[in-house]
């Protein structure tokens, strides 16, 4: 079914704790708001709990969100995905899971994601690049749709790449990238239940310059590590090629780690600048694995992250 995948709740129908609320659980809280025939707007009522990931800091605006992003598929500008993302189509959409897996096929997204939808939760999380922002999420651990395909036991990495069609995609006209824009985790990483696919944001279905209509989020890693409108997912052997490690390997680590002890070649990475705040707002300090270190700190144990960057 076609849009089976997509959130049922509009932004403009719900109070600012829209970033609480999902279609599985408007559809739990539907029944008890019969059952308990509670007057009123139902829908501003029925919060529910988000991941237990989620922050308490208060997420950026829809607005802030959805117009500088990065996305070169659509241009090199900050503004350039919100003006031209328009033109993708993301319905139908398939994706292939291939590789060391029990269940390889060309997905319709719909059908792979029937099940997973009920596992949907509200992520409220930080992320990073030169800049941060809180975004919340709409999405569900990629532990949950690996587990659904069956890795098998000598898989070591996933490796994702996102859609090539230069039709619709102006930024692929040009060589800016080596197209497909393509990402990588080893397999640990990408069973940590911090690593999720998104389907959408502030409850509603994700907006295509943010990824639609799948991306992933890798919160205690740079940004360019969450890799936007997934068309393959494969398990692998070897380390995967990484578009930004592709491109410049001695200035992006396959790893890419959020660690304000690491400065990029060309710049300090100890502080960010959260947008929202206009072009001279105050930068803050940036945390090791961006905060969530009590999540994954454990998956480097051992290993020198100055090298491993
Ligand atoms: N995915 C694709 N396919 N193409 C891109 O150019 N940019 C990356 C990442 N995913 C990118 C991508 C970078 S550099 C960042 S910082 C984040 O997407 C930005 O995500 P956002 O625009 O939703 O904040």
């Amino acid at each position: 079914m076609p849009g089976r995948w997509k959130n049922n709740l509009k932004y403009s129908d719900v109070t600012p704790q829209a970033d609480y609320i999902n279609r599985r659980d408007l559809i739990a809280g539907a029944g008890v708001m019969a059952a308990m025939t509670i007057a009123g707007p139902a829908l501003a009522k029925i919060a529910t709990v988000p991941s237990e990931y989620s922050t308490a800091q208060a997420p950026n605006t829809l607005k802030d969100i959805t117009s500088y992003n990065n996305f070169y598929e659509f241009g090199t500008g900050k503004d350039d995905p919100a003006k031209n993302a328009h033109t993708l189509t993301t319905d139908p959409w398939a994706v292939k899971i291939d590789g060391l897996v029990d269940r390889p096929g060309n997905y319709d997204l719909g059908d792979l994601l029937s099940g997973v939808t009920m596992e949907e939760r509200i992520y409220r999380l930080r992320c990073v690049e030169a800049w941060s922002a809180v975004i919340p999420w709409v999405g569900f651990e990629l532990a949950t749709l690996l587990n659904r395909v069956g890795v098998q036991p000598s898989a070591k990495y996933v490796y994702f790449e996102t859609l090539v069609r230069p039709g619709e995609m102006p930024g692929q006209k040009r060589a800016l990238l080596k197209w497909p824009y393509r990402e990588g985790l080893r397999l640990d990483e990408a069973m940590n239940p911090l690593t999720i696919l998104a389907t959408g944001l502030y409850g509603e279905d994700l907006p295509n310059q943010n990824g639609a209509p799948l991306r992933l989020v890798v919160p205690w890693k740079y940004g360019f590590k969450s890799i936007k409108s997934i068309v393959r997912i494969s398990l692998v052997n070897k380390q995967p090629q990484a578009t930004w490690n592709m491109q410049n390997p001695g200035e992006y680590g396959f790893y890419s780690n959020v660690n304000p002890n690491v400065d990029h070649p060309r710049w300090s990475q100890a502080t960010e600048r959260p947008i929202g705040g206009g072009l001279f707002s105050k930068r803050i300090p940036t945390q090791m694995f961006n905060g969530y270190g009590d999540q994954v700190a454990h998956l480097y144990k051992g290993m020198d992250l100055s090298q491993d960057f």
